[in-house]
């Protein structure tokens, strides 16, 4: 596990590098107790008898290979594989794994080639948010191009590059194969996200997704609102049900509820679908949010009005 050495050795490598430098490529590491949390939840899920081939195409130094292996006993591991662009942290990481099983690619996962004998059929992945106005336009095209023809989707210009990176990673994922995937919870209401929600309710399962609370920000230095998306790489069964939660605990969330797919394809913000008129899991607690829509008020510079003493309450 990448303990207290290891998180040292992550932050002395993001010193080495500036803010803006990182920005540039996403690299911020996924907190070693929430890849513990996404790696028990995979346990929990996958069946008994699967063997993972497992890839992470973001690799960093490697917070998911070293829960996977903290978790899960090494017979259930056939092989593990990552892909990681920057020798920054890709050196390291081969000197942290040496004597461990782990293959690893130092290139762009857009240029990478799958290994044929380690196709993957489990990809957990944090990748690197970057946004649409950072890619250059050839950059942009060519990502176009590529997800095209991986998962049959036209990506809106705006999509940041997480979102080609998921949609991407979809050729490199086996029939049958999971994925596991940390990423802004931005997709979920805005515009440029419909692509992904469509690839979401049509060419995979999804079977969870769980949002942060935007308040317990996962990333310090990232400052982002994250969410985890879990789905098997099959056709959706018909009157399929996803599982929203919601908090600042995975394993534990303060919201759970079951959305059928048939709901989210008539709604274009998910957030809302996902914590409004459906059915409570029993022990979740019921917020005013899931009710009613809450916004912020307007200073009407009325307050005489709208303000009650308690007198007159
Ligand atoms: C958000 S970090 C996650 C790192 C690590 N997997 C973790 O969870 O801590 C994203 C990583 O992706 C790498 N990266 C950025 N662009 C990439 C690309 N095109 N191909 C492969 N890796 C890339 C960055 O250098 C960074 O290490």
């Amino acid at each position: 596990m990448l303990e207290v050495s290891g998180i040292a050795a992550q932050e002395k490598l993001d010193s080495e590098k500036s803010h803006a430098e990182r920005n540039r490529l996403g690299q911020f590491a996924t907190p070693s107790a929430l890849a513990s949390d996404m790696l028990r939840l995979i346990k929990s899920e996958l069946p008994k008898n699967f063997k993972i081939r497992f890839l992470d195409p973001a690799f960093g130094t490697g917070a998911f290979y070293s829960a996977l292996l903290g978790t899960f006993n090494e017979n259930r591991i056939e092989s593990a594989s990552g892909i990681e662009i920057d020798p920054h942290y890709a050196n390291h990481a081969v000197e942290l794994w040496k004597g461990s099983p782990l293959i690893l690619q130092i290139s762009d996962f857009f240029d990478a080639k799958v290994p044929a004998k380690y196709k993957p059929n489990l990809i957990v992945c944090n990748p690197p948010y970057v946004r649409h106005h950072h890619l250059s336009s050839e950059r942009k095209g060519k990502l176009q191009r590529l997800v095209a023809t991986a998962a049959m989707t036209k990506l809106n210009g705006l999509a940041g590059l997480y979102c080609y990176f998921l949609l991407y990673a979809h050729a490199w994922l086996e029939e049958g194969g999971y994925a596991c995937w940390l990423i802004p919870s931005e997709f979920l209401d805005v515009n440029y996200g419909a692509e992904v929600k469509d690839y979401l309710l049509s060419k995979v399962t999804l079977l969870r997704i769980h949002r942060f609370n935007a308040a317990s920000v996962q990333f310090d230095d990232a400052l982002v609102s994250s969410s985890i998306l879990w789905f098997r790489k099959s056709a959706p069964p018909a009157n399929h049900t996803v599982e929203f939660s919601f908090g600042d605990s995975l394993t534990k969330p303060e919201i759970l509820r079951t959305v059928p797919t048939s709901r989210l394809k008539k709604t274009a913000k998910w957030n809302r679908a996902a914590l409004s008129g459906t059915k409570a899991k029993e022990g979740t607690k019921v917020r005013l949010g899931d009710l009613f829509d809450i916004k912020r008020g307007l200073a009407t510079g009325a307050n005489d009005f709208f303000i009650l003493s308690p007198e007159e309450i």
